[in-house]
């Protein structure tokens, strides 16, 4: 099924802002170098991404999926001066990658990497979450969703990717 119409798709990545010279970079670098490059958000969920947390103005904010770290830089645009986003990844290449790219932006203080199996990991944070971002392990979804949701302020959000593996399109529900 699509999700997102192909033409309002082709329209909103003409018009959104540009990318960032870091995102374009780890982009570039995802898509040339990365056998599993269709996981990476990209520059339009990225805005998408950024948006949504610049409107929330988080103080704490869970990302389930780090990948190279795209959508983190994009989700840590609106953490709060006192803020911090921590992100959990289970292969530590890529981990090593994106805390790379962290460490070059202005949020290199702000981001906190976990290397391991989210489903151990969120139960050991002792947080409570603004926004949430799944976007790893489909299968468990709802397993994070159970989990997560008791660590959830009130009013907080949780977003969930729902692309399929290898589709190019995606939605944030
Ligand atoms: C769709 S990608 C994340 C994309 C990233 N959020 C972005 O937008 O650029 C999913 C990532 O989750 C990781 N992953 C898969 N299962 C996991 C698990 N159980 N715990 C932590 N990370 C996992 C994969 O290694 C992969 O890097």
């Amino acid at each position: 099924m699509e999700l997102i119409n192909a033409l309002a798709q082709q329209y909103a990545e003409k018009y959104t802002s540009p990318e960032d010279e870091l995102l374009k970079e780890i982009a570039d670098y995802t898509y040339n170098h990365h056998a599993h490059s269709h996981m990476l958000s990209g520059h339009l969920q990225g805005k998408v991404l950024e948006m949504i947390s610049c409107m929330i103005r988080p103080k704490r904010v869970l990302e389930v999926g780090t990948f190279t770290g795209y959508s983190a830089l994009c989700l840590a645009k609106g953490l709060t001066e006192d803020g911090e986003l921590h992100t959990i990844e289970l292969r530590e290449d890529d981990g090593a990658r994106a805390k790379a790219y962290f460490d070059r932006s202005i949020f290199k203080e702000k981001i906190i990497l976990h290397i391991g199996n989210a489903l151990e990991i969120v139960d050991e944070l002792n947080e409570s979450w603004d926004l949430v971002f799944i976007d790893a392990d489909k299968e468990n979804y709802s397993n994070y969703f159970h989990r997560i949701f008791p660590q959830v302020k009130p009013g907080g959000f949780i977003l969930a990717d729902k692309r399929k593996e290898c589709q190019g399109h995606s939605a944030i529900q």
